[in-house]
């Protein structure tokens, strides 16, 4: 496949590490949650009602940039909107569409937002303030479905790193020693895990991401699905790499239709971009060519009939 032109800009375009604001944003920005929580409590007309009234007002994105984001954290309270200024940040839960003027207003700093009192929530509240996101570090600061901001958030560095810097050895070593363990309900180790399917025979391996979670009201999959799709593709290419396996393939249950909509998109993204090649991973370093990194893997979502 014959990748398009701007795939070769990607090393220009990513940040150091770690999250933060996309390259190029304004020094004003909403953030709206446009997760499924948020999005049945009203976000996307709150999200629509704050593009008029921006409009209404003469501004644009150079202004006051609004994007939707995934989940902010306090699903309860939504629809969740977080504003990001030289003042720092803050939140408000479950504004409603009428009030999306003040809310602007108080965005842009310009007026005192007593309308909004109410809906005001504490960021220097213990739940906010004692939370150190790791998996989720990047959810409620990217937009799920834009691989451009993924990557001016850091989304592949990793990857990137495995790919030309350590072989899958040396991956799954740098795994077992992090103590990193399973996220599905056993807490088994990942690097011992990943070890046991390595050292099989060689073969095709594939890796299998489990997306399905049944225990009631436990939506961890879900967030990262729906909020930040590209870390999960990262994820799964990074454990390919390690067990020298080719293909993969996510399973996501079918009552989750926004997770399955924003992971097929980072799919094709990926895919536009020629998969997790050279655009993605840059040049293969030493395990290029013998430790069976062939073409991209591929991955398939499935849905339960
Ligand atoms: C307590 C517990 C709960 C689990 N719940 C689910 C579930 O709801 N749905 C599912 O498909 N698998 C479930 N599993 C199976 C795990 O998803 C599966 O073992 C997976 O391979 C674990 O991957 P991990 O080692 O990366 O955590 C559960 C396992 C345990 C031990
Ligand atoms: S879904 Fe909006 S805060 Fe979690």
């Amino acid at each position: 496949m014959t990748m398009p032109a701007v795939t070769m800009e990607i090393g220009v375009a990513l940040r150091p590490s770690g999250a933060g604001t996309a390259f190029g944003e304004p020094p004003r920005r909403l953030r709206c949650c446009d997760a499924s929580a948020c999005r049945n409590a009203g976000g996307i007309a709150l999200r629509q009602a704050l593009l008029a009234a921006r409009a209404a007002a003469g501004l644009g994105e150079d202004t006051l940039a609004i994007r939707a984001v995934g989940c902010l954290r306090l699903c309860g309270r939504g629809p969740l909107v977080a504003a990001d200024g030289p003042a720092g940040s803050r939140l408000w839960g479950g504004v409603p569409p009428p009030l999306a003027e003040p809310l602007l207003a108080a965005a842009l700093e310009a007026a005192e937002a007593d309308p909004l009192a109410p809906f005001s929530l504490d960021l220097n509240h213990p739940f906010f303030r004692l939370q150190k996101p790791v998996v989720l570090e990047r959810c409620g600061l990217v937009d799920p479905d834009s691989l451009d901001d993924a990557l001016a958030q850091g989304a592949y560095a990793q990857l990137r790193r495995c790919v030309q810097h350590l072989k899958p050895e040396e991956v799954r070593a740098e795994v077992r020693r992090s103590g990193l363990r399973g996220r599905g309900g056993a807490g088994y180790p990942t690097g011992l895990k990943w070890d046991t399917v390595a050292l099989q025979p060689s073969g095709p391996r594939q890796v299998v991401a489990n997306g399905d979670e049944g225990d009631p009201g436990a939506f961890m999959d879900r967030t990262v699905l729906e909020s930040d799709p590209h870390r999960l593709l990262e994820g799964l290419a990074i454990a390919a790499w390690a067990v020298e396996a080719l293909n993969g393939y996510l399973y996501v249950r079918a009552e989750y239709p926004l997770a399955i909509a924003r992971l097929q998109r980072a799919l094709e993204q990926v895919e536009a971009w020629g998969g997790f090649g050279p655009a993605l991973c840059g040049t293969p370093g030493p395990c290029g060519s013998s430790c069976g990194w062939g073409p991209a893997p591929t991955c398939a979502a499935r849905k339960r009939p």
